[in-house]
Parts: C-alpha cells; sequence; structure tokens
C-alpha cells in the first residue's frame, strides 16, 4: 500500500514514521509513503498558498490553485483521496479495516481555516475527521488514519491474531490486560487469569469487557 501526503508541513509527518512498527513495515516493503508539498505547485512569485475568504470570514484558506496542480499530478486510477477535515464523517475502525484494501491512498491535510470547497468537491474521494474537535492542520488526522489503516495490512503487525481481540471489534472494548509480576505496589493481578482455566478467563474477560463498555461508552454499546 502507498500513502502519499498532501501537506504544507512534510517534516511534523516525517518522524512518526522513522521508528518502531512503522518504519519496519516501510523497510519490508508493505507500505511506502512519499510527500507533496502545495507550496511546490504554486504559480505565483511569492509561493503564497493562501488568500482570505471570498464575502469574508475570520482568517485565510487555502486557495485553489496549488492544491489542483499537486492533486492532478497525484491522482491516478489507484488513488483514493481522502480529505482530513473537521467537518468530515468520524473515523472508525471499520473504515480503517476497509480502507487497509487500498492501493494508493492520498490523505490531504487543511491548515489556517481550512480548503477551498472547490478542490474538495473535484478531488475527494471521501472526507474524515477524527473527532469532535478542531486541530490546528489536518497533518495529525493524518497521522492517525495512516496509522491505524497501515496496522490492518497484512504482515504490518508481528501477531495478526491481535487485531481479533481488540478494542471496536464487535463494538465492545478490550478486557483489563496484565503482564508479570502478579502483584505490584499492593495491587493484584485479577486472580482468574493466572490459574490457567482458558474458558473461565475468556468467560471473565468477554463479562469484564461487557462492563467496560457500558460504563465507558453506552453509545457503542447500544449498536450490539
Ligand atoms: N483538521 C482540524 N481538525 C480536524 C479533525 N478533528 N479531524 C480531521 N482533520 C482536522
Amino acid at each position: 500500500m502507498k500513502f502519499s501526503f498532501v501537506t504544507l508541513f512534510p517534516s511534523l509527518i516525517e518522524g512518526y514514521f522513522s521508528d518502531s512498527i512503522l518504519s519496519r513495515a516501510i523497510e519490508n516493503n508493505k507500505i511506502s509513503l512519499d510527500f507533496y508539498n502545495p507550496r511546490d505547485y504554486t504559480d505565483n512569485k511569492h509561493n503564497k498558498v493562501d488568500a482570505q475568504m471570498v464575502g469574508g470570514g475570520a482568517g485565510m484558506i487555502m486557495t485553489p490553485q496549488p492544491l489542483y496542480d499537486t492533486l492532478n499530478k497525484v491522482r491516478s486510477d489507484d488513488t483514493h483521496i481522502i480529505f482530513l477535515t473537521p467537518v468530515g464523517k468520524k473515523f472508525t475502525q471499520n473504515d480503517a479495516k476497509r480502507l487497509a484494501s487500498k492501493k494508493h491512498i492520498v490523505l490531504v491535510s487543511g491548515r489556517y481555516e481550512g480548503i477551498d470547497e472547490r478542490v474538495i468537491e473535484e478531488f475527494g474521494d471521501e472526507l474524515f475527521s477524527i473527532g469532535d474537535y478542531i486541530l490546528t492542520g489536518g497533518e495529525l488526522a493524518s497521522m492517525v488514519v495512516c496509522d491505524s489503516i497501515s496496522r490492518n495490512i497484512d504482515g504490518v503487525l508481528g501477531n495478526s491474531d491481535s487485531l481479533d481481540i481488540e478494542s471496536y471489534e464487535n463494538n465492545i472494548l478490550e478486557a483489563p490486560s496484565f503482564s508479570k509480576p502478579l502483584s505490584y505496589q499492593n495491587r493484584d493481578v485479577i486472580s482468574e487469569y493466572s490459574k490457567g482455566n482458558h474458558s473461565k478467563i475468556s468467560q471473565l474477560k468477554l463479562k469484564l469487557s461487557e462492563a467496560k463498555t457500558k460504563y465507558f461508552r453506552p453509545d457503542l454499546q447500544s449498536k450490539i
């Protein structure tokens, strides 16, 4: 899978992929990344990428020309172009799984007060928000989306079993987990976990998952 980041600030993103699981995924050719900076595609001598909104409004928005030229260069029959914006639909684990089978995902990050709507109309295959809050730009959101899609691509995680039991599978949160030691700072591992009866452990984990979901995420529970 290829990811192309369209951003005015590629250096904000690059570092995230230089270590750990995702850097290994790049080394093993499971994913590849490239970057396009709309500032490199401007047709004005000051490389300006923003302007005031027509009709008034506070702040500046990204003008169409640099983004049109950038995205015309990136777009192909294989691309799926995603805009990160607080007015998109909320990105979920189901989206991450669905998008893991695409060939080439393009993640477009807005800055300032957003992007001229004509760019989104022309190029947007999907629009995602990562939550009901406003970030200073789409870069963090594009990393979130890329990270969570990547770990659903075959061969990216060492142990693919871990994809089956984690939170949000079947709209339920994962049960609490523990490691050794069995007792630490006066807190003990749930005793049933260490007794070795795997069917009892599974039953208990399901109950704990249900209780956790009911308490922390009643909205998910109503989807079961
Ligand atoms: N850009 C600014 N805020 C955002 C959000 N919540 N999700 C995606 N992109 C954004």
